[in-house]
C-alpha cells in the first residue's frame, strides 16, 4: 500500500552516509575490502573503568527501569565537575544541565522547540548536514553563512549584520569546526555574543571537537554574557570514544533547559541508568586520558598528510578534531570526482566536501579513526594506481 510522505520530508533525502555505507557494502560483497576513511566514528574504545562502571550497574537487579527525564544526579553533577575544569565556567547541575542521547539528537530538539515556518536560522556553509535537515524538519528556513580558508573558515559578522535578519531567531555555530579543523579564539566568541544579543539571535554552539588535538579544550559558554544567548551542545562520543553508546548534553540558562525539556520529554524516556553511571565515570577521567588519545590521532595525522600528499591535496597543518580538510587539485572537477575516483580505483573511501555545503565543493575530509597500518595500506592502494 502506498501512502504519501508528510510534506516535511519532501525536501530531506536519506543521509549521505546512509546511502554511501549501502555502496560501500556491494563493493564489499565483491571482495573489493574497501577502506573506510569516511565517518568520524572512534575506532578504540572507552577507557576500561567506563566499561566496568558500565558491567557492575547492569549486574544490579534495580538499575534498568525508566529514568528521569532531566538524567541522572550522578551524570549531571558529572557533566557540571567536568565543564568546571577542563573549560572553567560553572553550572548548577539541578537546572542547567540536561543529558542527551547523543548531541545529533539535541540539534532537532532545539529546532523543534524555537523553530517553525516563517522562522530563519544560520547555518554555516561548510558545516554539519544535520543542521540543514533539523531546521527544515521543523518546517523554518536555512540561511547559509559562508565560510572559507581566507579568513580561517569564520563567519563575517559585520556582512552578516547587514543582512535582514529579522526572522532570524538562532544562529548554528561549532568551533573547533566540523569539517575544516578551523578554531575560533576568545575574541571571536566575545564578538559572537555581542551580535547575538544586537540582533536578538539564540547562539547554538555544537561543541563536540574540543578536546581533540587541542590542548586547551574550549566552550563559548566559558564567555561573560553567553547564558543570556548561548547554549551548547557536547558529546562524548569523540571524546571518550564512545559514538555508539549515544551519550551527549546540553548545557545553558535553565529557562532554556526547561523549554527544551519540553519538547525532549514528549520524545523520550531518558537513558539506561548503567549508561549514564559509565557515563559520568568517563567524565572524571584525567588529563592523561585525553593526552594518549592525542597521541594516537597525532601518529595518524602524519599518516594522513602523506595520503594527502600522494593525492596532491594542500592542507593546513593548524586542524584540530577528528579530520583533515584539503582542497582538491585542479585536475578535479570536485571532491566528489577525485572521491569517487579513489573508490573506484584503490578502494579507499574519502568524505567529498561538498555534502557540508557548496562552499566545500572543492575540498576532501579524510578520517583519523582509523589505525596507522590501515593508513598505509590505503596509501599503498593509491600509490598503486597513480598512473592509471
Ligand atoms: C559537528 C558535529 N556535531 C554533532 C555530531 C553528533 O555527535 P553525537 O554522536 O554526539 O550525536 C557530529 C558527529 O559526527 C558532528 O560532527
Amino acid at each position: 500500500m502506498f501512502i504519501e510522505l508528510a510534506k516535511r520530508l519532501q525536501h530531506t533525502e536519506e543521509y549521505y552516509f546512509s546511502k554511501k555505507l549501502r555502496e560501500i557494502d556491494e563493493l564489499n560483497k565483491k571482495g573489493a575490502k574497501v577502506i573506510n576513511l569516511g565517518i568520524g566514528s572512534p575506532d578504540l574504545p572507552p577507557h576500561p573503568s567506563v566499561i566496568e562502571t558500565l558491567n557492575t550497574y547492569a549486574q544490579l537487579p534495580n538499575t534498568h527501569g525508566y529514568q528521569s527525564y532531566k538524567g541522572a544526579p550522578a551524570l549531571r553533577n558529572a557533566i557540571a565537575a567536568w565543564y568546571n575544569s577542563y573549560y572553567h565556567v560553572i553550572f548548577n547541575p539541578e537546572t542547567e544541565i540536561l543529558p542527551l542521547i547523543g548531541s545529533k539528537e539535541g540539534i532537532m530538539h532545539i529546532c523543534m522547540t524555537y523553530l517553525q515556518e516563517g522562522d530563519e536560522a544560520l547555518i554555516p556553509n561548510p558545516g554539519y548536514p544535520t543542521y540543514s535537515s533539523a531546521v527544515r524538519l521543523a518546517g523554518a528556513k536555512g540561511i547559509y553563512y559562508t565560510l572559507g580558508a581566507e579568513k580561517n573558515w569564520l563567519p563575517d559578522l559585520e556582512a552578516l549584520a547587514k543582512q535582514d535578519l529579522s526572522r532570524v531567531k538562532l544562529m548554528w555555530i561549532n568551533y573547533p569546526h566540523m569539517p575544516t579543523g578551523a578554531t575560533a579564539n576568545r575574541s571571536f566568541f566575545k564578538q559572537l555574543i555581542a551580535f547575538a544579543k544586537e540582533h536578538h539571535i539564540l547562539l547554538c554552539h555544537d561543541n563536540p571537537y574540543s578536546f581533540i588535538l587541542t590542548d586547551k579544550p574550549t566552550s563559548l559558554m566559558t564567555e561573560d554574557g553567553a547564558k543570556e544567548v548561548a547554549i551548547e551542545l557536547n558529546s562524548l562520543s569523540k571524546s571518550g570514544n564512545m559514538a555508539g553508546w549515544r551519550v551527549g548534553m546540553l548545557v545553558g540558562h535553565q529557562d532554556r533547559i526547561n523549554e527544551i525539556m519540553r519538547f525532549k520529554s514528549n520524545m523520550d524516556s531518558g537513558m539506561l541508568l548503567p549508561l549514564q553511571m559509565a557515563a559520568a565515570k568517563a567524565l572524571e577521567l584525567e588529563q592523561d586520558w585525553y593526552d594518549q588519545l592525542n597521541d594516537t590521532y597525532k601518529a595518524r595525522r602524519e599518516k594522513v598528510y602523506e595520503l594527502l600528499d600522494e593525492l596532491q591535496c594542500p592542507y593546513n597543518r593548524s586542524q584540530v578534531g577528528l579530520f583533515i580538510w584539503a582542497h582538491v587539485p585542479d585536475t578535479y572537477i570536485d571532491g566528489y570526482q577525485l572521491s569517487d575516483k579513489v573508490l573506484q580505483q584503490s578502494a579507499v573511501f574519502i568524505t567529498p566536501g561538498g555534502i557540508f555545503g557548496s562552499a566545500g565543493e572543492h575540498y576532501i575530509r579524510v578520517s583519523l579513526c582509523t589505525p596507522v597500518a590501515t593508513l598505509q595500506e590505503a596509501i599503498n592502494r593509491i600509490k598503486q594506481h597513480k598512473s592509471v
